[in-house]
């Protein structure tokens, strides 16, 4: 464990238990089902979700991993000396280090994330290609106001959050969360923020349910978590992946599907599934350039530049702080 990331995360095990099982139950409880998606990243969905990133299929993650590739050189230019990089979501931190190489004059890296085991490789592997920089992880929601060391107070604040995680808030709580992120990181910040953009949907659908079905376990592991952390009794085989588009608010929506009518039981709880009942577990908003412009200026933060790929499926940001 990072032991620096203590006083500032949401590090307590028990807690984060609890916080899953009340949130399980309450999810279950309302009428129209679902599961808050921040549990889909235990250890075991963190690995499938890495998977899923290196898929075919899954065109997002290589196409933000080229524009970073080819732009590194910019973005570095853009980055004060003495400056710290803060991302948000960090996972694997892989798409960082391209930065990181580029990013000599920086005085540290902060990565945040809820996975201990994420954060405790990145550091590791971070810290041993870059022995000068100061690596400093954060464990916990990024959702939630992050307080940052204080000793980075004076320093500017870079923020990075890419992966079009975004996406995966509605727009008004996009907003909510790049407005917070603002307070986090300051008046002088900048932010680099990755979009997936709105495309032919079928190749949408695809990158969400791929052939080898590694997105369909991703989903079913929060039942597997359930089953494992709760003691829940969730048939694996009687739930299936289901990814659609919602053309109206250009949007993937996951869902889990009961394949029959059941109960299923929970903490002290029994719940109720009719034949083809869904559990919601995870929105991806689609965007084009103008409308996610539109949000982020929403949030107090003003585009500097844009970068995609040669077939637009893809978009990389450089944000302002608006003051
Ligand atoms: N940020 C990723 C995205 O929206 C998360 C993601 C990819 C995801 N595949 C998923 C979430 C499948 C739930 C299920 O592209």
């Amino acid at each position: 464990m990072e032991q620096s990331a203590r006083p500032h995360g949401r590090a307590d095990p028990a807690a984060i238990g609890s916080d899953f099982s009340e949130a399980l139950i309450a999810g279950l409880s309302a009428p129209q089902k679902s599961i808050p998606s921040r549990f889909l990243y235990d250890a075991a969905g963190s690995a499938l979700f890495e998977k899923i990133t290196t898929l075919p299929e899954y065109y997002p993650t290589r196409t933000e991993t080229d524009i970073l590739r080819y732009q590194a050189e910019e973005i570095a230019a853009i980055v004060p000396a003495g400056a710290v990089l803060v991302e948000f979501g960090s996972g694997s931190s892989t798409k960082t280090e391209l930065l990181l190489e580029r990013m000599d004059k920086l005085h540290a890296y902060v990565p945040i994330d809820i996975s201990s085991a994420a954060l405790r490789d990145a550091k590791a592997r971070i810290a041993e290609r870059f022995p000068e920089l100061l690596v400093m992880p954060i464990e916990a929601d990024f959702a939630q106001p992050i307080v940052m060391p204080p000793e980075f107070s004076a320093r500017p604040l870079f923020g990075f959050f890419p992966g079009s995680t975004i996406g995966n808030s509605r727009p008004i709580d996009a907003v909510a969360l790049l407005a917070s992120m603002r307070r986090t990181l300051g008046p002088d910040a900048h932010l680099i923020i990755g979009a997936d953009l709105k495309k032919n949907v079928r190749r949408l659908l695809a990158a969400y349910d791929d052939a080898d079905g590694v997105t369909a376990a991703f989903n079913l592991n929060l039942l597997a978590r359930a089953n494992r952390e709760l003691g829940a009794n969730f048939k694996l085989d009687q739930f299936k992946h289901s990814a659609t588009y919602d053309m109206r608010n250009g949007r993937i929506d996951m869902h889990l599907v009961s394949l029959r009518e059941q109960w299923v039981d929970v903490g002290g709880h029994r719940f109720h599934f009719d034949a083809g009942e869904q559990i919601h577990t995870e929105h991806s908003h689609k965007y084009e350039i103008e409308g996610f412009h539109t949000l982020v200026s929403e949030a107090g933060w003003r585009p500097q530049v844009v970068w995609t790929d040669a077939e637009r499926l893809f978009s990389v940001h450089v944000l302002i702080a608006d003051v």
